[in-house]
């Protein structure tokens, strides 16, 4: 939820302050309650005479910009063995951004650019508030020890206790955006967010009767869909499945304006997926059009949270092209969710072949179908058919596409024993046995 982070949350962060640690707690309770994911994909061939980069970007701020100058600075400074590239794009601002950047230039330097360490060291203490100070505890005002008809299938005396123990961790997850951003969003890379939140979602939340804390949590990513379109470093699963948490919200506490508040921003992420470079057009071979979506993300530039790195990866490319063209890949696949793998690579000894937006993955098609069916049945709950109706029908022709282009009937199975071949049974729209496949080529 970091503005500078966004593309790559869940990747290459290796840092051990606390901040890290807690997103890194956090991405593992994630994996955790994501059982079933994975993918399938098929590639789309990729144009190859154009000559310069031309997907949207979404501009960095001043901010942002700022300190990854002061990243660079850092790894010229201190080297390789003491940095933490990501440390330097969440830190906050002590005083207005133009004293300190004032202050940086003013910092002795030598011809590689380095600062003297004890130089450096004293400008970060003196202009830059600690990692992680941005967020605060809060206590979750609806959690309680054990609440009644908690897991009332469970029976076995330890399994209940033990459960009652995980329980007990939403009371040490819960944390809300500190005063401090609230006040001066522009001295925070990290988004004032209006209400406290426990990531991972609400699976857990409504099994612990913590209704209020789930509300919190959807009213949140509601705040960022209104804001930016759609959720920041949140495009896959936990975060396309947003639908489904007011959903399920809904049918525990009967809210019908959570409903109503929700479906505006649903409907604005599903329009995000489904327009412009998100949507993928795909004839088939029997004369057949389908529309499926894919990852892209809007940036074309080293991550903030590892320019550094991922500089290196890109000198090796020649020009400038080639070079946003595997920004884009890298923040696309960190977007993803999914890790850096040789599935991604056009090469699988060449990470700079890295191509994810050339590849549909299943398991996005998956996640935005459910979203249309939610969709649909919130529609008809506040009374609007119109948006049920065509909501219903772009889920059929969504089944469809999947069906078509992800299925292969020749081999009745899939070509790599991913995981996501279990997330149409996930949804309960195909038959348990089913499996996908990698296929055809196609032009956006
Ligand atoms: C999405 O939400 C539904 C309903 O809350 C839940 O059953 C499902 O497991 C969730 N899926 C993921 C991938 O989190
Ligand atoms: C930034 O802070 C300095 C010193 O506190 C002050 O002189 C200057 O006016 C401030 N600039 C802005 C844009 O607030
Ligand atoms: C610049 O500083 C670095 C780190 O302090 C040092 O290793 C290097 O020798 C210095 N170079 C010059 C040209 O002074
Ligand atoms: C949860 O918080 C309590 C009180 O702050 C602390 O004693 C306990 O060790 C924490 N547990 C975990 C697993 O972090
Ligand atoms: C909640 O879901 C259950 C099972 O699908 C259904 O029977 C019930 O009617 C739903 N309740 C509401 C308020 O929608
Ligand atoms: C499918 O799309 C192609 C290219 O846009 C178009 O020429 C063709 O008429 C479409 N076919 C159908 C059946 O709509
Ligand atoms: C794949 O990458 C390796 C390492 O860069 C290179 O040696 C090899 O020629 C590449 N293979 C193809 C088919 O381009």
């Amino acid at each position: 939820m970091r503005m500078a982070s966004f593309h790559s949350r869940s990747s290459n962060s290796n840092g051990n302050h606390p901040a890290s640690s807690f997103s890194l707690l956090l991405l593992f309770l994630l994996l955790a309650s994501v059982s079933a994911s994975g993918t399938v994909a098929k590639a789309i061939s990729q144009p190859t005479t154009c000559n310069f980069d031309r997907g949207p970007v979404v501009p960095t701020t001043p901010l942002v910009t700022f300190l990854e100058r002061v990243q660079e600075t850092a790894l010229a400074t201190f080297e390789q063995k003491d940095f933490d590239p990501k440390l330097y794009v969440d830190l906050s601002l002590k005083s207005n951004l133009s004293t300190i950047v004032t202050a940086f230039h003013k910092l002795p330097r030598n011809a590689t650019g380095s600062v003297l360490v004890p130089d450096f060291k004293e400008f970060l203490h003196e202009y830059f508030d600690g990692v992680g100070d941005d967020l605060v505890y809060a206590e979750p005002p609806d959690f309680v020890p054990e609440p009644d008809g908690f897991l009332p299938k469970v029976k076995n005396p330890q399994v209940r206790a033990w459960a009652l123990e995980v329980h007990a961790l939403w009371k040490n997850l819960s944390r809300r955006v500190s005063g401090s951003v609230l006040n001066r969003p522009e001295f925070h890379t990290l988004l004032p967010l209006p209400r406290p939140f426990v990531i991972p979602g609400s699976r857990g939340l409504l099994a612990s009767k913590m209704y209020m804390t789930a509300k919190a949590i959807v009213t949140n990513l509601i705040s960022l869909i209104d804001t930016y379109g759609y959720v920041l470093n949140c495009a896959r699963a936990y975060c396309t499945n947003r639908s489904a948490m007011v959903y399920d919200i809904y049918n525990r506490t009967g809210d019908l304006d959570l409903v109503k508040k929700a479906l505006p921003a649903l409907l604005k992420e599903h329009q995000f997926w489904n327009s412009g470079i998100h949507k993928v057009n795909i004839q088939e071979d029997h004369c057949r059009n389908h529309t499926l979506s894919r990852y892209y993300a809007m940036w074309n530039k080293p991550r903030p949270e590892s320019s550094t790195i991922d500089k290196v990866h890109a000198s090796k490319l020649l020009n400038a092209y080639e070079k946003e063209q595997f920004y884009r890949e890298l923040a696309s696949t960190a977007e993803s969710g999914w890790g850096f793998s040789t599935r991604w690579m056009r090469n699988t000894s060449d990470f700079t072949t890295l191509a994810i937006t050339s590849i549909l993955l299943v398991d996005l098609n998956i996640f935005i179908l459910k979203m249309e069916l939610d969709i649909a049945s919130m529609a008809q709950i506040v009374g609007d058919n119109r948006i049920a109706e065509s909501f219903l029908k772009a889920a059929q022709a969504r089944k469809q596409a999947i069906n078509s282009i992800f299925w292969n009937e020749e081999k009745g199975q899939c070509n790599n024993a991913f995981a996501s071949n279990f997330v149409p049974i996930w949804i309960d729209l195909f038959n348990s046995g089913t499996f996908l496949t990698v296929g055809r080529h196609f032009n956006t």
